[in-house]
């Protein structure tokens, strides 16, 4: 037997949720389809447990697509005020970090509960440990899932990136997208730790731990942490370049933003000529840091003994300090897949498929991705209010 549903929305993650809620509430059949056994696992992972459940400095500059405007009507159209004012009705706690970032006081889980009573209260049916088989093109879709076949007239596509796949990340909405002969753009890792190889990652080894507020660029450029880990380079800098950051590409991090090297080292030359330029260094930069470097890249003097020629190779090493990553962590750590169905073929009011009409993607699975800081989770929120006021 078919059951007939207005809408079945494929993918029970931030974006199935809240499109499942906003077409409940219209009074649309709804039906909410999840392979994994719960709804939602991203979010319980997220923001180290706390979920960094939005950004109030949300604009569309914060976000990487091939078309930079798709963004805009969604996000104009739900900001986030308006998912603060649906925490702040569920009684949940919240502060902010740091830069806009809004986090739950207790626990991540409280925003799966919190979308999964909205979801009961808007009549939405959610079937978990459902795989969907195969869809067809009728008059609307037909769906072959693991719990039988369900039909519907619009079809909303919320199935993620690639990122996480022990998490329940597949490429089941970009098949389906070519399937239905709409245009993927190249994915890739985003949002990721660095690895390092050769000189770089023996030395990254012994750094491991350490981390510093640096200035990383390539091409654009992030004031955050670094952070040296057992494989490269991670922290808040490292993950925002990350999305920018093509192979081969070299990166530069400005080791101590906001000071000049050369004019910390001429000031002691005059004020305190016989400190040992790896005391005076351990008064900006981590000890270990300074250690490492002071006996395999500079030789350490007392500052007055500097010659020219030995401050510029100090100046050289910590202002910007150059590397070729050789690679990233791939999709076993991303946050994000960067690319995903072309927004070329998608209204940017409703997410809509310009090309086969019922057919909507939201979400990750889009050509939109955000940078670290909640902006995410806004862009999940905001791609499917829009749909799910369409649907
Ligand atoms: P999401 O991945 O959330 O959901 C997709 C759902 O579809 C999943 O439940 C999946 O199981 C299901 N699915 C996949 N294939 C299916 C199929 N064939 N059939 C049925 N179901 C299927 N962002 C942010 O703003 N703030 C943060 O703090 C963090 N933190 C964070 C930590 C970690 C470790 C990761 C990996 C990611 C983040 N993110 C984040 C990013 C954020 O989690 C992500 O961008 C959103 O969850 C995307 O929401 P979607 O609903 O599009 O996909």
């Amino acid at each position: 037997m078919v059951q007939q549903y207005d809408v079945i929305v494929i993918g029970a993650g931030a974006a199935g949720l809240m499109c499942a809620i906003e077409a409940g509430r219209r009074g649309r059949r709804v039906l909410l389809l999840e392979h994994a056994k719960r709804a939602g696992k991203k979010i319980l992972m997220s923001g180290g447990g706390r979920c960094n459940f939005t950004n109030l400095h949300t604009t569309p500059e914060d976000f990487l697509s091939r078309n930079p405007h798709f963004c805009k009507s969604a996000l104009s159209r739900y900001t986030p005020w308006d998912f603060i004012a649906l925490v702040e009705r569920h009684g949940i706690a919240w502060h902010e970090k740091k830069l806009g970032q809004l986090f739950c006081d207790h626990r991540s889980s409280d925003i799966v509960n919190m979308l999964l009573r909205e979801c009961e209260q808007a009549g939405v049916e959610l079937r978990l440990r459902c795989p969907v088989y195969a869809v067809h093109r009728e008059k609307g879709f037909r769906l072959e899932t693991g719990q039988g076949t369900a039909a519907c007239e619009s079809l909303v596509v919320a199935t993620g990136g690639l990122s996480i796949p022990t998490m329940g990340a597949t490429g089941f909405g970009h098949d389906l997208a070519r399937q239905f002969g709409l245009d993927v753009l190249p994915l890739r890792a985003g949002l990721v730790p660095f690895t390092l190889d050769g000189e770089s990652l023996s030395w990254s080894r012994e750094l491991s731990g350490v981390s510093l507020d640096i200035t990383a660029s390539c091409g654009v450029s992030f004031r955050e942490n670094l952070l040296w880990t057992h494989r490269g380079l991670s922290g808040p800098a490292v993950l925002q370049l990350s999305s920018y950051w093509l192979p081969g590409q070299e990166v530069a991090f400005d080791l101590l933003p906001g000071l000049d090297v050369r004019e910390v080292i001429d000031e002691a030359r005059r004020e305190r000529p016989r400190i040992q330029l790896r005391t005076l260094l351990s008064e900006h930069l981590p000890r270990r840091l300074v250690e490492l470097w002071s006996d395999r890249r500079w030789t350490d003097r007392r500052v007055a003994d500097l010659s020219a020629a030995d401050i510029r190779q100090v100046s050289e090493a910590l202002q910007p300090w150059r590397l070729k990553p050789a690679g990233t962590e791939g999709y076993r750590t991303a946050e994000v897949t960067l690319g995903g169905v072309n927004t070329d073929e998608l209204s940017s009011r409703t997410m809509e498929s310009t090309k086969v009409p019922g057919l909507y993607f939201i979400g990750e699975v889009v050509d939109v991705t955000g940078h670290l800081g909640g902006f995410n989770f806004q862009w999940a929120w905001a791609s499917a209010v829009a749909a799910g006021q369409d649907v």
